[in-house]
């Protein structure tokens, strides 16, 4: 890089952002401070965008009036870091530029400090440039220059900040909770911290506050919660990160109803800083209600339903099927081509399901009977599918469900473009509340827990703990937007005996549940209050309501899907010296 005479900041300071400038303010002085964004050299004629947080403002050096100002402007490169001072002056009609804010005006520049220079940046910092992901994460600091990345890192930090409002004005308070602690089952793996000072014993990063939360509402703060960093070792998606954030609350003496009542208004104020206006109360689903009309837990509502078609006249064509055939109903998608048809037979088959996309071949009174519950026009897409296979789970009929619900989705997301089914500005919030208590393993042969088990179970349900697992609901909810799990929580088990009862349906001897989570069952014993909470993705919500599909662009420093950070190059090898005073010998490659 060639070196440039750089002037120092000094005392310089900025009058006006680079996106302040209006008309009213042609015929003063101003003096800004960015990075180079672009330049356009038009020999005697110098213009530069100037780009800061708040904006761009054009920079005009004109040789004939001053000479050395302009000669040392021609130098200046892309992203280089400087401060103009001159007039605002009012642009020529024909020279305004409406894409930017400050279109109206320039400065015509008498005075010029380089701050710093840049090397040649990897990629430019327009809009809709397309790069590779890779190289974006490696030169975050670049990236994070973006508008496009600007916009959704500042959003993420109003967001924040929406969210402490709304619950301190609700009598939250917030307080923070270790990070190097003892392992939290939330169905993740640990991250493991060796200790020095005990060689062989290892903290586990928190996979979310749940049990200090708790701890807080036995300890009589009824309020509490926490913009928190969560760590969970799992297999990585799009809308997951090895490290994210989680809005973490707890109450004291809750229903299911008092928790809808304190997220509701935090959602609708965060909304508004985002732009968009969206109603409470939100609908509520039981989970058998969203598994029997949308196949899914965290249904897209943006998607009719389906309809489970009961009472049919009796027909050879569905003899065989297993469980009532249901009725999917995607709007304006009829026109669909015989192959269309073929791929979405066949992602159904792949899934168990025997699709009847032509209704001719059916009987009337059940095609009939299909409209009539689904409200289908004649160019939405009505289809039948049936399970007639093997009866898979121990709650089967959910199997055949999920499959008819991802068969919907496919048909929403593939056919999307073409019929625009799913605005991603339509914000659909909904509850999805009463899960099933627990969930069966097939392969470990055993019961979990279906959010984690300190969940309370429903009052009339208590007796079935034992008797009959797979039937027992729990105190819990999920708060859903447009197909996405945005949140989890539930009324919790404020008494030992529960709570050892539930722990040894789960399959822990008391033994175990003593070794884990004795601290818990302890404090449990000393007078704890009824309680209940819940936890929202802030990176989730960021990421919709910036119109994002994945939480990469919402982070500023997120990993890969190898969790790799590539900028500081983490995780790495650390010295043979360090790892013997933590007491630990590598073994070497597994396999
Ligand atoms: P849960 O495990 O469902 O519940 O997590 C709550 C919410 O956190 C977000 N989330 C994630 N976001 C990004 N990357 C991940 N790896 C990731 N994992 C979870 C999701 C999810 O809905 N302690 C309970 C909450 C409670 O009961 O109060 C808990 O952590 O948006």
């Amino acid at each position: 890089m060639e070196t440039t005479q750089l002037d120092f900041l000094g005392e310089l300071r900025r009058t006006h952002s680079c996106g302040d400038l209006r008309l009213a303010d042609a015929g003063s002085r101003a003096l800004v401070m960015g990075w180079v964004h672009r330049r356009r050299d038009l020999g005697g004629l110098l213009f530069i965008h100037l780009r800061d947080r708040d904006g761009v403002t054009q920079l005009v050096f004109r040789e004939e009036t001053d000479g050395p100002t302009h000669q040392k402007a021609q130098s200046l490169g892309a992203e280089w870091v400087i401060a103009a001072e001159g007039i605002v002056e009012k642009r020529q009609p024909e020279t305004i530029n409406p894409s930017i804010l400050t279109g109206e005006v320039e400065i015509v520049v008498d005075k010029i400090w380089i701050l710093n220079e840049s090397r040649t940046p990897p990629f430019p910092m327009e809009e809709s440039v397309d790069v590779k992901e890779d190289a974006r994460l490696k030169y975050r600091y670049v990236d994070l220059r973006r508008p496009q990345m600007q916009r959704n890192i500042i959003l993420r930090s109003k967001i924040s900040f929406a969210v402490r409002q709304s619950l301190y004005a609700q009598g939250f308070h917030e307080i923070e909770t270790p990070f190097m602690t003892r392992s939290t089952p939330e169905g993740a793996r640990d991250y493991l911290v060796p200790s020095r000072v005990q060689p062989g014993l290892f903290y586990a990063l928190p996979q979310s506050p749940q049990i200090f939360k708790q701890l807080l509402m036995i300890g009589g703060y009824e309020k509490y919660f926490q913009i928190v960093r969560c760590f969970r070792d799992e297999d990585l998606r799009a809308d997951r990160q090895p490290e994210f954030t989680q809005i973490d609350l707890e109450m004291s003496f809750p229903q299911q109803e008092r928790i809808y009542e304190t997220i509701e208004p935090l959602v609708e104020q965060v909304c508004q800083v985002a732009g968009f206006q969206v109603k409470a109360p939100f609908p509520r689903l039981t989970h058998a209600q969203a598994m029997q009309s949308y196949g899914s837990d965290k249904p897209d509502l943006r998607l009719p339903p389906f309809y489970v078609l009961t009472e049919l006249p009796e027909s050879p064509a569905i003899a065989d099927l297993k469980f009532p055939p249901i009725a999917i109903h995607v709007p304006k998608a009829g026109g669909l081509s015989r192959k269309e048809r073929d791929d979405l037979k066949a992602y159904g088959a792949e899934r168990g399901l025997r699709v009847y996309d032509d209704l001719k071949r059916l009987e009337p009174a059940i095609v009939e009977q299909a409209r009539k519950v689904s409200g289908a026009a004649e160019d939405d897409l009505l289809i039948l599918a049936g399970w007639a296979g093997e009866l898979k789970g121990q709650r089967p009929e959910e199997t055949f469900y999920q499959a008819c619900g991802q068969l919907r989705l496919f048909i929403g997301q593939k056919y999307n473009d073409r019929h625009q089914l799913l605005n991603p500005k339509d914000f659909r919030f909904l509850w999805v509340v009463d899960f099933p208590m627990f969930e069966w393993d097939a392969e470990e042969d055993r019961w979990n827990a279906a959010h984690h088990p300190f969940t309370s179970v429903h009052d009339e349900d208590l007796e079935k703990l034992t008797s009959d697992p797979a039937r027992c609901r729990a105190k819990s909810y999920d708060l859903v937007l447009n197909g996405v799990e945005l949140g989890s929580g539930s009324i919790r088990i404020h008494r030992r005996d529960v709570q050892s009862k539930v722990f040894s349906a789960l399959g822990f001897t008391e033994e175990e549940a003593k070794r884990r989570f004795g601290f818990l069952l302890e404090a449990l014993e000393y007078g704890a209050p009824p309680h209940g909470g819940i936890a929202l993705g802030l990176d989730r919500l960021v990421m919709i309501l910036a119109g994002e599909t994945s939480i990469r662009e919402v982070i500023p420093f997120p990993k890969t899907a190898r969790g790799t950070d590539l900028m500081c190059e983490a995780p790495s090898t650390v010295p043979e010296r360090i790892l013997r005073d933590l007491g630990i010998r590598l073994a070497g490659p597994k396999g």
